[in-house]
């Protein structure tokens, strides 16, 4: 226990961890560059920021208590603003009793209160994403429960309705979908049952609270699913071989994720969801883990999904607390390309080029469901004893050619892309990226050209913001990436 607690200190010394006192007054970044005109905006995003409290501490990274914090990027000016998330976790936690379920940490329930409740609740530390649905702002994580959060204070403004729907307490995916055409939020929840896991494709119109079930798969091993692919009329779920029994979750104090288990032997399936009939059709393809994948679109019958793919779930090990105190983890994964042509079985399966990298983005509004050019990431930079600098790639799908761009001092995590009103090509617009460094305890917005990956502009904080997941752009004239 002290040992972790040690490590969870260990980790908040570390730049991509390290975190500075709340700022819930708007100030000013210190731009360096040219802002381009037409940017304006407020981009938000979550992160995990605090691994060690009191008594408790987390041993997984994705358990760290959520910060939400905004770039606001207007006329002549990019104003800075952070705020640690007020969630249940968050005071049951500062109260010295974690009861709520997490990710990799196990909870501190007594005999009773797991005889009472077998299956854990899930946690509101939303920690992984922040998206736009209708006039609100929702911050998500894997749960039952997401938060509303008020756009102008970043403060939480307590948990969005569902239902009734047939749905409460599923686990939500942090990665929701947008169906522009028609106007609707696509997402993924689980249910785990003594017998099983039914996993739903659900809708709902931007601005209403009562989920649509679209179709259901029910499967014996419920595999960890992070993102799904969405095209028209189908969605696609990745259902790697990194899965759980559902009923060995039952009067468990385990970590969610603690409950599942690499099966390389029983390979990947692949679950194709007819979005008007909610039929499904399953292909198969060798062992793979995916965190998240990139983008699926239709191609003269066959469905085509493209995922950021690791040989096993190893990664999910190297981001423990105590493994990160040590060493950064190695995000790695390579861009596959999955076709899955109707009547065959298996899924054909094949590189995208050689880049490795993480936190995929694409222009999403022209993008997402459709053929497609480029996709951009947060790729591992050099390594040496000065510490560690990534980079931001692009990526050509079709040609599988790739350039990047580094500072060679910052660690910067998802870009998000904006694109540039009355743009034509896919790549005309900017990647907005926030990175730290070991050198100094301030941290950056860079903002990229995303068709040559160069720097356009810096806004300069003093606040260290930890490395975090995901977020979005909310513009004054763009509006609607990706959830
Ligand atoms: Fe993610």
């Amino acid at each position: 226990m002290q040992q972790t607690q040690r490590r969870s200190r260990e980790l908040e010394s570390i730049a991509p961890f390290r975190r500075s006192p709340d700022v819930p007054e708007r100030c000013d970044a210190d731009v360096t560059g040219t802002v381009p005109s037409w940017l304006q905006g407020d981009l938000l995003r979550t992160c995990p920021a605090v691994f060690a409290q009191g008594s408790w501490q987390a041993q997984h990274w994705f358990d760290g208590l959520g910060q939400i914090y905004a770039f606001r990027i207007g006329a002549s000016t990019v104003r800075f603003q952070s705020r640690l998330l007020d969630s249940e976790a968050a005071r049951e936690i500062a109260g010295g009793r974690a009861k709520l379920s997490s990710f990799g940490t196990p909870t501190e329930r007594s005999a009773w209160q797991r005889l009472l409740q077998p299956v854990q609740r899930s946690t509101d530390n939303t920690n992984v994403n922040i998206v736009q649905m209708g006039d609100e702002v929702v911050a998500l994580t894997e749960g039952a429960r997401q938060l509303r959060i008020d756009a102008a204070s970043l403060r939480s403004l307590g948990v969005r309705p569902y239902g009734p729907d047939g749905l409460g307490g599923n686990v939500m995916s942090a990665h929701p979908h947008r169906d522009f055409a028609r106007r609707k939020v696509v997402n993924l929840a689980t249910s785990f049952g003594a017998g099983g896991g039914v996993v739903s494709v659900y809708e709902h119109d931007d601005r209403t609270h009562v989920r649509r079930v679209v179709g259901s798969w029910r499967t014996d091993r419920v595999p960890y699913l992070h993102s799904f692919g969405l095209t028209p009329t189908r969605a696609v779920l990745l259902a790697h071989p990194f899965a759980v029994r559902p009923r060995d979750m039952l009067w468990s104090n385990l970590g969610y994720i603690d409950h599942f288990e690499w099966r390389p032997q029983d390979g990947t399936r692949l679950i194709v969801m007819d979005r008007g009939s909610g039929a499904t059709t399953e292909h198969e393809a060798d062992a793979m883990f995916v965190f998240h994948t990139v983008n699926a679109f239709e191609r003269d019958g066959e469905t085509v999904l493209d995922a950021l793919a690791y040989p096993d779930a190893a990664i999910m090990e190297d981001l423990r607390v105590a493994r990160m105190a040590e060493r950064l983890p190695d995000l790695r994964p390579k861009l596959v390309r999955i076709t899955m042509r109707p009547g065959r079985p298996r899924a054909d399966v094949q590189m995208l080029g050689d880049a490795a990298f993480e936190f995929p983005c694409i222009h999403y509004r022209r993008s997402s469901g459709s053929d497609y050019r480029y996709t951009w990431g947060a790729a591992d930079g050099p390594r040496d004893e000065d510490g560690y600098a990534s980079s931001i790639v692009k990526v050509d799908v079709r040609s599988g050619q790739s350039c990047a761009f580094s500072d060679g001092e910052r660690i910067y995590g998802e870009p998000v892309f904006v694109a540039r009103p009355g743009g034509v090509d896919e790549d005309d617009g900017v990647l907005l990226t926030v990175g730290c460094s070991q050198r100094t305890t301030g941290s950056a917005l860079s903002i990229l050209d995303a068709r040559d990956m160069t720097l356009l502009a810096r806004a300069d904080v003093p606040a260290s913001i930890p490395l975090g997941f995901h977020g979005s752009f909310i513009g004054e004239r763009e509006q609607g990436g990706r959830p």
